[in-house]
């Protein structure tokens, strides 16, 4: 009996969504405000899910103050009131879109996890846009 527990969290961030290689006028086409150059913020809303089966003894299915803990400590203390783009060494040379912020939260998470719990990532760029990657 596999069960999927939730933990929500937030953190605020800039960035610019650009391709280097292409012209301002391209990437504003492509991109629209999100290639700003002096780049913009976004308040992101995280649900990280993490699915298994649960212990006979504590009853959980992962200790939710160490899923707490783990996201604070990768994610938040990672990300939280900084600039995506020059401060987030995962995002000097990719695009730090949500799809791609999402797939990197997942990395970071999945080597604290045990091996047979499966997880999942939500990100919301904005209330209506939002991204899901489990692996
Ligand atoms: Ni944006």
């Amino acid at each position: 009996m596999k069960v999927k527990v939730s933990r929500k969290a937030h953190f605020n961030a800039a960035h610019r969504l650009y391709v280097p290689e292409w012209s301002f006028e391209k990437n504003d086409a492509i991109f629209g405000k999100c290639n700003n150059p002096n780049f913009h913020g976004h308040n992101y809303e995280l649900i990280v899910s993490v699915t298994g089966e649960i212990d006979p003894v504590t009853g959980y299915v992962i200790d939710m103050k160490v899923l707490k803990d783990l996201i604070k400590s990768e994610i938040e203390n990672a990300f939280d009131h900084k600039n995506l783009n020059v401060e987030v060494p995962e995002f000097k040379n990719v695009n730090p879109t949500a799809e791609n912020i999402s797939v990197v939260i997942w990395n970071k998470l999945r080597p604290h996890l045990a091996d047979d719990k499966e997880l999942e990532v939500v990100l919301y760029e904005t209330p209506r846009n939002f991204v899901t990657y489990s692996g």
